[in-house]
């Protein structure tokens, strides 16, 4: 019993002296589906050996390192809402470094982390409170004041090879980060912002470099405010034929004079006419016209049937092949009603000579019935 003060004493000495010890929290503000890093390390010690773990304050077990090992790689125990989310950076174990990084944020994961690192002093390395923000996607200026307007979004330039971007992001408040994506949400390297302020809203022009077809976006995130806007734009680079474009140069009754033209093709395309069973129409000579590498092509047929036809642009190199149909009427005589009319013409002829025929012979009959007549009268 005259032990029971003493334990007491040093548990209260014990507990203070780890609270004591204890680091300040750490505030971290992210936004839902980004990764964040919750940071840890200690100076002067090995985590090699003694290992970490990162619980959150409702005792959920989120990451730990134990022996070399974690928990992606054969430890039990981590609460399922972390699971193959969580991870830390192998290559920083050497100098005590605990950090780990949480994948795609959840609304969920909002709430306080500690970091624990078994050492004599102070076991608790590193407490973070984590705050992970629901975005209000695509809600413009009207909606919140200040929410950043939709990205206006410009291709400035482009080759062959490479496209100029441009985003601009006009009056919003507080100032955004604006960034360029490609499809995957990866940010791309940009050049250095443009950013002034005119009557306390920013305007924001940020530029990039593509080399590759594809969707990119621009994408303006105001954490402060739960804002999050993007425009997406498509960028076609390779050099593969667009949609030829067709047109109907002019007409009459009889026949029709189609033109059918590709642009900024590269390599140089095929472009031929083909009717609707598939036959090459013959055609003209194409106008090739070149520019850096890039083939702009003009080729025209003179049609006289109405039908459905169709320009192909066909790249074998790049295995690439494109269409663009026209359909055209003509006031042409359907070949059915001339063979009636010559069948008609025919028989007519025929009707008129059977007619003259019959005339001679009936005049004939007539003239020998009179000189009948007559040797009898005599
Ligand atoms: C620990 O590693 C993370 C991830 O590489 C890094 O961001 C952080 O700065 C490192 N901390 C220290 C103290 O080196």
């Amino acid at each position: 019993m005259a032990l029971t003060p003493i334990a007491c004493f040093s548990v209260l000495m014990w507990t203070s002296a780890t609270v004591g010890a204890q680091p300040e929290a750490t505030r971290i503000n992210v936004m839902e589906d980004e990764d964040v890093i919750l940071p840890c390390s200690i100076k002067a010690q090995t985590i090699k050996a003694k290992g970490f773990d990162w619980k959150t304050q409702d005792k959920k077990e989120v990451f730990l390192y134990e022996n070399g090992q974690t928990y992606n790689d054969g430890l039990s125990g981590q609460d399922q809402q972390f699971r193959g989310r969580v991870f830390h950076f192998p290559d920083q174990i050497e100098s005590s470094n605990a950090s780990i990084v949480i994948q795609g944020a959840k609304v969920a994961d909002s709430g306080t982390y500690t970091c624990r690192i078994p050492s004599v002093s102070a076991e608790i390395r590193s407490i973070i409170q984590l705050t992970v923000g629901h975005i209000l996607k695509d809600r413009t200026k009207e909606n919140i004041p200040g929410a950043a307007p939709r990205p206006y979004v410009t291709t400035v330039d482009q080759t062959n090879d490479w496209a100029l971007l441009q985003c601009e992001v006009d009056g919003a408040f507080p100032e955004p980060r604006v960034e360029w994506q490609d499809s995957d949400g990866h940010v791309l390297p940009s050049e250095e912002p443009q950013v002034s302020e005119k009557g306390g809203r920013f305007y924001i022009t940020l530029r990039t470099t593509v080399t590759k077809s594809g969707n990119f976006r621009c994408v303006a995130t105001q954490e402060e405010i739960f804002h999050q806007i993007y425009t997406e734009t498509f960028v076609h680079l390779s050099g593969a034929a667009s949609e030829p474009s067709v047109t109907i140069l002019h007409q009459t009754k009889e026949q029709a004079v189609l033109q059918c033209v590709v642009r900024g093709a590269s390599p140089k395309p095929d472009v031929f006419w083909l009717d609707s069973s598939g036959k090459v129409l013959p055609a003209g000579e194409p106008k090739i016209t070149e520019r850096g590498g890039s083939y702009d092509i003009i080729l025209q047929t003179t049609v006289t049937k109405t039908d459905r036809y169709r320009c192909v642009a066909k790249q074998e190199e790049i295995n690439h092949q494109i269409h663009q149909e026209i359909y055209v009427h003509l006031n042409e005589v359907p070949t059915g009603w001339i063979v009636a009319a010559l069948i008609f013409f025919v028989l007519l002829v025929g009707a008129v000579v059977l007619l003259v025929i019959l005339c001679k012979k009936f005049n004939k009959l007539k003239r020998d019935k009179e000189q009948q007549r007559q040797t009898e009268t005599y």
